[in-house]
């Protein structure tokens, strides 16, 4: 009788789901111990991208990786899911996003054609004038592909 009262007792125990020995599980946090350490100054996370203030600071920036077919269709892709909303599916604007913010240019035109690939680049990363920073969840490779894929964009033949 005592030991199946005590096994069911066990068993109980062992399913039910609160947790009752809440006395080490809440606990007041803070004190120094609770606060990030600052980052020492100079310091670079391992496998941060270079910083910019300014477009004009990648100018230089070169792709580190060739154009492909692959690098383009990569590209593609990224640019269907993120650009599409305001440069339009072929980017040469007039998205749906147009109606409601300042309408995103036609990529193939020769003036954003004109600017080198680091220009691009950094444009994906910091925005531009109106365009808001698109690089959130974007690799480095990511970003190439995407200056890859710019750079097939031709301007829109007049109908
Ligand atoms: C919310 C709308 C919006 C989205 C999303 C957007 N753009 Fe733009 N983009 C604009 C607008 C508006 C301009 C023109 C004004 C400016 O420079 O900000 C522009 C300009 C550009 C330019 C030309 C910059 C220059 O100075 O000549 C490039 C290149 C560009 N976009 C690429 C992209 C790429 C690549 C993506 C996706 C990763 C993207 N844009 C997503 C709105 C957008």
């Amino acid at each position: 009788m005592w030991r199946s009262a005590a096994l069911f007792a066990a068993l109980a125990c062992v399913s039910c789901s609160n947790d009752w020995r809440t006395d080490m599980w809440y606990q007041p946090g803070g004190g120094s111990h609770a606060m990030v350490r600052p980052e020492p100054e100079g310091s670079v996370p391992l496998g941060a991208r270079q910083h910019f203030d300014d477009r004009d600071e990648a100018l230089t920036l070169a792709a580190p990786f060739a154009t492909s077919d692959a690098s383009i269709a990569r590209g593609r892709a990224l640019f269907t899911d993120r650009c599409v909303s305001c440069h339009g599916p072929e980017g040469h604007g007039a998205g749906p996003v147009g109606r409601y913010f300042p309408p995103a240019p036609d990529l193939g035109y020769a003036g954003i054609q004109g600017h080198p690939d680091g220009y691009l680049y950094a444009t994906v990363i910091l925005g531009g004038r109106a365009m808001p920073p698109m690089s959130q969840g974007l690799d480095e490779t990511d970003l190439w592909d995407l200056v890859h894929l710019l750079r097939t964009i031709q301007p829109k033949a007049a109908p």
